[in-house]
């Protein structure tokens, strides 16, 4: 489906259209919102929505530039811009009430944003696999580097590149026999199947985002939802002990680590990851903000 959302044209998936709201243990779930991480597209979801739709709303956009998105004009893609097309979303879907905001990696960058911003509509937070700090100097000049190659190249070949080996569990998603990588699991198809479908523009763009985002540190202690950290033992991206900060900084959360996954835990060990969601949403559901 699609949304004209500031100015740009938005895809997105939502469970509600036709479908009466769920209930789930009793009481109403709140909505939830899936934001998918960088160079991505809401098809990370797939393995939740299948278990989630029947006990909620569930809405997942693609951000701008990527999946079946609109770019908008040239420029960084900033956390905010995507935070405010969250929130554009909501309103276009006529979403009043709190959401339960449900973000990975970058997703839980635009999580921060999106508190920063609109923090009357978070009803609960899941954090997965995301941080609260912003790059250091040498990880902001790689980001520019990567961005400028992808422009040269235009391709996303040079953000596979250097992506892909970081983003899975090291041993467990990738057999390698004398080096020659002989087995890729449905998680590591998947990812490359979506940083291949986004466009060079989106890449560079989405990367000079990342770089340019504040370190919301500070803000953490501000948030008063019930907040769930998730992360996949071996996210080499954003470390369980990065997660542990996360979790220390929000008073009321609390961390789960993901066992056999690194950094897309959702989709390395989709089980453990659905059944962390539907515990928390479950303990979530009946009280209010
Ligand atoms: C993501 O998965 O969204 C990115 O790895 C985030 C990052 O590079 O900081």
């Amino acid at each position: 489906m699609l949304a004209d959302v500031n100015g740009v044209r938005l895809g997105y998936s939502d469970t509600a259209s036709g479908v009466s709201a769920a209930v789930h243990g009793g009481v109403q779930s709140p909505v939830v919102v899936l934001v998918h991480g960088f160079p991505f597209n809401r098809s990370l979801w797939d393995p939740q929505l299948a278990y989630l739709r029947t006990k909620a709303r569930v809405i997942a956009p693609d951000l701008r530039g990527f999946g079946a998105s609109e770019a908008g004009p040239p420029g960084p893609l900033t956390m905010e811009q995507h935070a405010d097309d969250v929130a554009g979303l909501l309103d276009y879907l006529k979403v009043r009430e709190p959401v339960l905001f449900c973000g990975l990696s970058m997703g839980g960058y635009v999580g921060l944003a999106f508190w920063r911003r609109h923090r009357e509509r978070v009803r609960a937070f899941v954090l997965a696999d995301t941080r609260a700090g912003a790059d250091t100097e040498e990880g902001k000049a790689n980001r520019l580097r990567l961005a400028e190659a992808t422009e040269q190249a235009n391709s996303p070949e040079p953000v596979i590149e250097a992506m892909l080996p970081k983003l899975v569990a090291p041993g467990i998603a990738i057999s390698q026999d004398g080096g020659r990588v002989v087995q890729e699991t449905t998680a590591v198809r998947q990812v490359r199947a979506m940083m291949a479908g986004t466009s060079p523009r989106a890449i560079a763009d989405g990367l000079r985002g990342l770089a340019q985002r504040p370190d919301s540190t500070e803000l953490l202690a501000e948030i008063d939802v019930p907040t769930l950290v998730l992360v996949g033992e071996q996210d080499q991206i954003t470390t369980p002990a990065d997660a542990e900060a996360l979790a220390r900084g929000i008073p009321n959360a609390r961390l789960e680590v993901v066992p056999l996954a690194g950094h897309v835990s959702n989709l390395e060990n989709p089980d453990e990851f659905t059944q962390a969601l539907l515990r928390f949403m479950e303990e979530v559901g009946g009280s209010g903000r």
